[in-house]
C-alpha cells in the first residue's frame, strides 16, 4: 500500500511523471524551491516502494488553503489514494488553522469535479481571474 508523505527533492523526476501522465502544468524546480521555503509540509506524494503513485500540492495564505496540482498515475487510479492524498493534505491545514479550502478543476474535466464533488468540494460561481507580473 502507498504511504503518504511529504515531497523529497530526489522524487521530483518521478513526481513530473505523473504529472506529465495526468496532463498537468509540471511545476520547475526553481519555482518549487521558492514553495517549499514558505510551506514544505504542505507538498505530498503517495510512494508506492520504487515509484510515485500521486502528488498533491497545497499552499496556506493565513486566510484559505489552496489545493494545485493533484494527479495519480493512471496505473494506480481508482484505489482510493487521491482521496488519500487530500484527506491528508486536509488534516495538515486544518493543523495550522485553516478554515477553508479552495482549488480549481478546468471546466471540461469531469472525472476530475466528480473526484472533487465525491470529497465535498462543490463549484462555485466566482471567475478566475489572472495577471502576471512583469518587471517594469
Ligand atoms: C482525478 C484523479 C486525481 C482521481 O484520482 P484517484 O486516485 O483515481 O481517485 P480516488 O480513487 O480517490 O476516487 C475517489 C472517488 O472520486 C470519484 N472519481 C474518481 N475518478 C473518477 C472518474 N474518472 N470518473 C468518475 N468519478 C471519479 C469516484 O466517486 C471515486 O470513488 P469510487 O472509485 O469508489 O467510485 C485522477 O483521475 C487524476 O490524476 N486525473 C488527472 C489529473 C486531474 O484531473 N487532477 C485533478 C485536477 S483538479
Amino acid at each position: 500500500m502507498s504511504r503518504i508523505r511529504q515531497f523529497r527533492w530526489d522524487d521530483y523526476d518521478l513526481v513530473t511523471d505523473v504529472w506529465r501522465q495526468a496532463g498537468a502544468e509540471v511545476i520547475t524546480r526553481a519555482e518549487l524551491e521558492a514553495k517549499l521555503e514558505r510551506d514544505p509540509e504542505l507538498f505530498l506524494v503517495a510512494d508506492a516502494e520504487d515509484a510515485i503513485a500521486g502528488v498533491v500540492m497545497g499552499t496556506y495564505d493565513g486566510r484559505r488553503g489552496w489545493i494545485f496540482r493533484l494527479a495519480v498515475h493512471p496505473a494506480y487510479r481508482r484505489q482510493g489514494l487521491a482521496t488519500r492524498l487530500v484527506a491528508e493534505l486536509e488534516d495538515r491545514l486544518r493543523a495550522l488553522g485553516c478554515p477553508r479550502i479552495n482549488l480549481l478543476v478546468l471546466p471540461d474535466n469531469d472525472a476530475g469535479l466528480r473526484f472533487w464533488q465525491s470529497l465535498g468540494y462543490l463549484p462555485c460561481p466566482d471567475v478566475l481571474c489572472t495577471k502576471p507580473l512583469t518587471t517594469p
